[in-house]
């Protein structure tokens, strides 16, 4: 576990349970839909993290633990022995260029589509989500997922242990449990997706049962220091609105302060919000920091330096990147010599197969773990 200090800065060494991480930069985990059809990763992804491998941690991608939790096409699973046996590529070139990798576990819940996973979606309550889903035909409307039983409940706790399970024989050191941004942990939490009337719904008690009943699941399959948890207390976008942010987080943090995970991860981080600040002084072990950098918009000049040395001094102890490690695969080396960034081609964050992937140049000629493929 790191410690806070105030000459805790991003090029010091850091520990995520007994994981030692070389610096306090983390990539943080971004979808991009290069995995074939049947969610397989394929070797280019191979490629695109090794290049990154000098990240403190790569947590990769949102990787789907069960066939109705796929969201889009082309996201890679973690819930068959093919899947297991592609992601043994990623992480053993990731490990030869010197990196370290967590996989991020994601459900969609209301965000999926029958074309993408050929099943309905489920979700806690029938409520669509008001925006279209991405197909490879096309944007489509949101179908009304079907609510989840009981059964159902502990069937996907099970493969979220399950698909944790495979990520650590695929040779990952751990996993990140998708709690925020809208997906099916998120949707549980929010007051405006979730309708239940059982033990899942309702106070604010019940909305973070499945979250905790998630992570202890894959807590108890994997040990709890391989296990970090995402959230993204009052966002609002992917139609999400909790209406009881403060009041979700104190209770959800609260019950799982004392079990000993490697680390929360809190998107759009800032030192100044009431909700970071309650959440940096309860959680006793690593806060990852996700800086606000203007979404939408270019990357600012320091590459997020500034955000970050605030972030440090507010008490956070790792700082993630998402755009600038998707841009510059030797991010960590740029921040530290202040080398300007290249810029993010936002066109091809979701499509392209090598370009806007693993063309992004380093700063002295091809980067470093580059791996055939
Ligand atoms: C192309 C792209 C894909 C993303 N996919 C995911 C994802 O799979 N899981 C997730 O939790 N966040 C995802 N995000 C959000 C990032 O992890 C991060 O929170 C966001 O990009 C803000 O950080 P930044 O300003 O450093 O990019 C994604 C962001 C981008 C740009």
């Amino acid at each position: 576990m790191t410690t806070n200090t105030e000459t805790a800065g991003l090029f010091q060494p850091a520990e995520i349970g007994p994981l030692h991480l070389p610096n306090r930069l983390v990539m943080a985990p971004m979808t991009r839909t290069r995995a074939g059809a049947d969610g397989v990763p394929r070797p280019i992804m191979a490629e695109y993290y090794a290049q990154r491998a000098g990240a403190g941690l790569i947590v990769a991608e949102a990787a789907t633990p069960n066939r109705v939790g796929q969201t889009y096409a082309n996201i890679p699973a973690v819930h068959a022995p093919e899947h297991v046996a592609g992601w043994r590529t990623v992480t053993g070139a990731v490990a030869e260029a010197g990196g370290r990798m967590f996989l991020q576990l994601q459900h969609g819940g209301r965000i999926g589509h029958p074309e993408n996973s050929g099943l309905h979606p489920v979700a806690p309550s029938p409520i669509a989500f008001p925006e279209p889903v991405h197909t490879p035909g096309g944007p489509r409307e949101a179908v009304v997922p079907r609510e989840l039983t009981a059964a159902e409940i502990r069937q996907t706790v099970a493969d979220f242990a399950a698909a944790a399970r495979n990520a650590v024989e695929a040779g990952f050191a751990g996993v990140e449990v998708h709690g925020a941004n809208g997906y099916l942990l998120h949707q549980f939490l929010a007051r405006n997706t979730n309708r239940r009337t059982d033990a899942y719904g309702g106070p604010v008690a019940n909305r973070i049962r499945f979250v905790v009943e998630v992570v202890r699941a894959v807590a108890a399959e994997i040990g709890p220091e391989r296990v970090g948890l995402r959230v993204s207390p009052g966002f609002t976008g992917q139609g999400m609105d909790e209406r009881d942010t403060a009041e979700i987080y104190r209770a959800l943090i609260g019950e799982l302060a004392g079990d000993g995970l490697g680390y929360l991860h809190v998107v759009f981080a800032d030192p100044e919000d009431a909700v970071f600040r309650e959440l940096r002084e309860t959680w006793p072990g690593t806060l990852i920091a996700n800086p606000v950098l203007g979404w939408g918009g270019p990357l600012p000049e320091d590459g997020g330096r500034a955000a970050a040395e605030r972030l440090l001094a507010a008490g956070a102890d790792l700082i993630s990147f998402g755009r600038g490690f998707l841009a510059n695969p030797d991010l960590v080396e740029r921040l530290r010599t202040g080398a300007p960034l290249n810029p993010v081609r936002d066109g091809l964050m979701y499509r392209g197969d090598a370009e806007g992937y693993t063309d992004y140049p380093a700063l002295n000629g091809p980067v470093a773990g580059l791996v055939a493929g």
